[in-house]
């Protein structure tokens, strides 16, 4: 494949090669340095469009980790206030020798546009679109589940099958929660939704996945319950639910997580709203793995960026380090 624009595009055998291969990365970050000549020499462009801060810094440490040359354009501060479009501004970008680019947008498709476009050769890299897709946050999300719930060494070649996840939340507005079930079902994994009925996108009766409307009667059927934020950002202020209201109904705190079975792992991909969906207790609980999602981010954003552009060489296993 040339470009990752949606999770619903990976094969079963794709998404389990980027989980293993992920592996394989996250060695080099118990390395002394953390390093690979992979990439050497290709320059590699994070062309953000709206915020973030995860995504952003982790697609640079991955890119840094490979060795590639990184420019990041964010567009705040940049010719797009001046009315420069997307073809303009990738096609400047290009112009300057760009390998690849990471492109993050409001607009949901841009990065699709970008891709089949035929503005500019690169590969193109999905890093989150309106409320579309965010590819690279589904396949971090599954190499978590997959370690916890499976296991390092014992998920190696494997997918989810038959692990229980719910999603709670403001699914509507959420790329994640679509990403995550288009993946999840993929590896084979019982999918879950639970969300205020306001909040429930329409069509969503076609997606592989359960619906419910009741926290409290799916929590003890979970393996991996995954909190997603309300994103006033993309609402009208008029349908704002009250702090109060919605993490009385939907947010966990720690007596709802009581009720998870012990095993189960609370996950966020963040930024969190603590009190909201979430409270500083379950936040801070070591059943929570958002650290450990973030750190596992940029072993996925090294896989991911290794398969599209530097398959012909050699896997981190046989690869010669900085420090040989
Ligand atoms: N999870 C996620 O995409 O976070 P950012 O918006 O901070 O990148």
């Amino acid at each position: 494949k040339r470009h990752l624009i949606s999770a619903a595009d990976l094969t079963r055998d794709d998404a389990v090669l980027i989980l293993d291969t992920a592996e394989e990365m996250a060695r080099v970050a118990d390395r002394p340095i953390k390093k690979l000549p992979t990439l050497r020499g290709r320059t590699i462009c994070n062309l953000f469009f709206e915020d973030s801060t995860r995504t952003r810094i982790s697609f640079e440490a991955a890119e840094k980790r490979l060795s590639a040359d990184v420019i990041n354009f964010a567009a705040k501060g940049s010719s797009v206030s001046k009315g420069e479009s997307l073809k303009d501004t990738a096609q400047t970008l290009e112009a300057m020798g760009v390998d690849a680019v990471v492109i993050r947008h409001h607009a949901s498709g841009a990065p699709y546009r970008l891709a089949n476009s035929g503005w500019i050769d690169a590969p193109v890299i999905n890093a989150g679109d309106g409320t579309h897709q965010h590819p690279t946050q589904a396949l971090l999300d599954a190499f978590t589940m997959r370690r916890r719930l499976v296991g390092r060494d014992a998920g190696l070649g494997k997918g989810l099958d038959g692990r229980r996840i719910t999603i709670v939340g403001d699914v509507l507005h959420s790329r994640v929660a679509r990403s995550n079930v288009d993946l999840l079902h993929t590896l084979g994994a019982e999918v879950t939704l639970v969300a205020p009925p306001t909040l429930v996108p329409v069509g969503v009766e076609n997606w592989p996945c359960e619906i419910s409307y009741s926290l409290d009667e799916v929590l003890p059927k979970s393996d991996a319950v995954m909190m997603l934020r309300v994103q006033r950002e993309r609402m009208n202020a008029a349908f704002f639910p009250t702090e109060r209201e919605y993490s009385r109904r939907y947010g966990l705190d720690a007596a709802r997580m009581a009720k998870m079975p012990e095993h189960a792992i609370v996950m966020h991909p963040g930024p969190m709203v603590r009190g909201m969906e979430i409270t500083a207790e379950v936040a801070d609980s070591d059943r929570c793995t958002v650290v450990e999602q973030v750190a596992n981010g940029v072993s996925i954003r090294m896989a991911v960026l290794y398969l599209l552009l530097g398959g012909s060489e050699p896997a981190v296993t046989t690869a010669r380090t900085e420090e040989n």
